[in-house]
Formats: C-alpha cells, structure tokens, sequence
C-alpha cells in the first residue's frame, strides 16, 4: 500500500533530523520504525535522497537486518526470546506452538492482523525464562498453555485502548 502524505512527512522529517549523526542511516531506519511501525518501500527512495545514497543501499540495509518490518504490523506485536537462557527452558517449543497456534511464521502477521510475531534475543528477563513480550508487557515463565490465554487477553484488551470514549458508557 502507498504511504499517504502524512507518512511521507514523516519520513522526511526524521530524516532530515538524523542526516548529520554519524552512520545516520539506521537511526533513521529506526526512527521511523518507531514511528511509524514499520520501513515502508516507499520510504527508502526518500531516505536515499536526504543522504544522498542509492536507493539499492538503502535497500540493501532494510533487508539485511530483520529488525525492520517492510510492512505494517500486526495490533499487537509478540517476541519471543531465542536466548540462551530462554533456549534452556524451552522457547524453542514455545516458538513452535506460538507458529502453529497463529499460522504464521516470524516476521510475518495474523490475517485478522491481530498478531506479528518476532524473535527477540533477551528481553533481561532470563530468570523467568522462557520470556515473552507483548507490545511493551514481559511476561516469565510462560508455557505453550499460559501464551494462548495472554494472547486472548490481548487480543480482548486491544477495543479498550483504541476507544477510550466509550470508557463511560461500559457501566
Ligand atoms: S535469555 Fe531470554 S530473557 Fe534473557
């Protein structure tokens, strides 16, 4: 999908703001990832023009480092730690009954885009692997059991943060 104008200044903007640090390029990247969630395509002909770089260059790092999502994620994004101390305890079945449990792979997002699912390599939680973070939430010791019931609490709590005006008509 084409990023809309908004996004577009966006872009610029942080790029533009970034331009003059040293190895700009992936603070830019990240910046607008935070941002905007995710590096869109169109993005990179953008950056590539501030910093006066090749758009394949551009491309060429967006690819190369899996932290950057190409597309728009999921409501929630889910990470699980492939570390070692979470290796240890199990995130490797974990991992798998996430993939099953979703239908989808790393890096990749639910139909209903409810879900993106990412690895992660320590969230600091080790002794409560194996570790799992939603959004901004970590959670410890979880079983392939415990990740379904916190994926359904998230999925039934998202309503509540994306429509804070119907807060007073719930009673
Ligand atoms: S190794 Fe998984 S939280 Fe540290």
């Amino acid at each position: 999908m084409p990023i809309t104008n908004h996004q577009s200044e966006q872009i610029l903007r942080i790029a533009r703001e970034l331009k003059d640090i040293p190895g700009a390029l992936i603070p830019i990247l990240h910046g607008i990832q935070d941002e905007l969630g995710y590096v869109p395509p169109d993005a990179i002909p953008l950056i590539a023009n501030v910093l006066n770089l090749t758009r394949a260059e551009v491309y060429g790092v967006v690819t190369f480092y899996h932290d950057f999502r190409s597309e728009a994620p999921g409501r929630h994004i889910v990470r699980i730690c492939q570390a070692e101390s979470c290796q240890a305890t199990g995130s490797e079945a974990l991992t798998a009954h996430a993939k099953k449990h979703l239908g989808i792979e790393f890096h990749q997002t639910t139909l209903d885009s409810n879900f993106t699912l990412e690895p992660v390599y320590c969230l600091g939680n080790c002794a409560g692997s194996p570790s799992v973070m939603i959004d901004q939430d970590v959670f410890g010791r979880v079983t392939p059991a415990r990740l379904e019931v916190i994926l359904k609490e998230a999925q039934v709590e998202a309503p509540k943060e994306t429509n804070d005006e119907s807060e007073g008509a719930k009673r």
